[in-house]
């Protein structure tokens, strides 16, 4: 049984293979009328989504697969206090594969320990949103013909942007990528991403508050919402929230086949004059995320030819139980309380520790002669 939680979950060929089935899928849709006949998916939202959820549901129902689920949290056991475990071994036993958005981080990865089907992650807190990158990489590849010599401008909240940090993760395996990070010093973005992930990678990017400069050097623009939900502080919503809206004039100087990309819904980032500009791309993602998610959902069900089998690798990390906490308030191990605080430590010699269901450092070195050591 196989999860999708981050981009990396999969590997370049495989991503490869899904956009060739999604591109295949677009040029053949009758081949695929009937491949999940029988199939069930549950959606289980417990915050709110229109093309998340929608295209999920398209693309089971285009694939002859039928759906169940709820698109709040308020219309499940969760609002009697159900966990989000014991709610995926019950939906286990009603479906085939799980699409789980949920405000925690993590939760989908909980989920996907304690039932017995496959899991997609469909956005999880800030953290990730792995099938809204699938979505974008098909479009990168239509637009632009490649994944790799691209320069990517991200604007505006790359802080709690979780489809900034999906993509960007995802963006780190191809060659000739560079990025440009245009945000607020408030809302730039996390300091384990650049590390972990530009930087590892030797990735050249650079930080500026400036849009209007950086535009002539993008091949990409992918701009982003200022992410309301997650802020603690109103006022300082208020006073970002309009930090950058993107004009027509602004894109005076854009290269010619620049292309502009946004997650959506947009607030104000875009205005409504540059839809009709052949370089807004953003209503083509909209379109390419069902596509690409019905090639997950074949993968995933096992129902798509793949050239490249599944091979499970044994885990040989050392995990450790219940003698760190996680101090990320927006961690799904901060609120379920019955849940098991369950670090990896990824740099032995250092003694660091990330949570497994946020990826969050743990605030304490690990010495690990000492603690209860167990197997994931
Ligand atoms: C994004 C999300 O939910 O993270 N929307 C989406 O899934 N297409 C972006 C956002 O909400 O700003």
């Amino acid at each position: 049984m196989r999860s999708l939680m981050n981009p990396l979950d999969l590997s370049v060929e495989e991503i490869d293979e899904l956009i060739d089935t999604a591109n295949d899928i677009i040029e053949n849709p009758a081949d695929y009328f009937e491949k999940c006949k029988g199939k069930k998916l549950a959606v289980l939202f417990y915050e709110p989504s229109t093309r998340t959820r929608l295209s999920f549901e398209a693309a089971m129902y285009e694939l002859g697969g039928e759906v169940l689920g709820f698109s709040e949290a308020n219309s499940s056991s969760a609002a009697k206090g159900e966990s989000v475990s014991d709610t995926a071994k019950t939906v286990s036993c009603y479906a085939d594969i799980i699409a789980m958005r949920h405000p925690l981080e993590g939760a989908p990865y909980v989920a996907s320990r304690a039932g017995s089907i496959p899991v997609i992650n469909a956005g999880d807190g800030g953290h990730n949103h792995p099938t809204q990158t699938l979505a974008d990489l098909l479009t990168i590849s239509r637009e632009k013909g490649r994944l790799n010599d691209l320069t990517i401008g991200f604007c505006g909240d790359l802080k709690f942007g979780r489809t900034v940090h999906s993509l960007i993760t995802a963006l780190s395996r191809y060659t000739g990528i560079r990025v440009v990070l245009i945000s607020p010093d408030e809302l730039k973005l996390p300091g384990y991403i650049r590390r972990d992930v530009l930087e590892k990678n030797d990735i050249p990017y650079t930080q500026t508050e400036d849009l209007v400069s950086s535009i002539p050097e993008l091949d990409i623009l992918y701009m982003t919402r200022i992410q309301g939900e997650r802020f603690s502080d109103r006022d300082e919503y208020n006073r970002l929230k309009d930090s950058y809206i993107l004009t027509t004039d602004k894109l005076e100087g854009a290269k010619s086949d620049l292309a502009v990309m946004h997650p959506l819904p947009r607030v104000n980032e875009i205005s409504i004059a540059v839809d009709d500009d052949p370089r807004a791309c953003y209503f083509k993602q909209v379109r390419n995320g069902k596509y690409i998610r019905m090639a997950l959902i074949l993968k995933l069900l096992g129902l798509s030819k793949s050239k490249h089998e599944i091979i499970e690798q044994t885990d040989k990390s050392v995990y450790v139980k219940n003698i760190l906490t996680c101090k990320n308030p927006r961690c799904i191990s901060s609120c379920e309380q019955e849940l098991a605080h369950i670090f990896k430590l990824t740099d032995p010699e250092a003694g660091v520790c990330r949570c497994i269901y946020c990826e969050a450092i743990a605030d304490k070195r690990f010495d690990y002669i000492a603690g209860e050591v167990i197997k994931a």
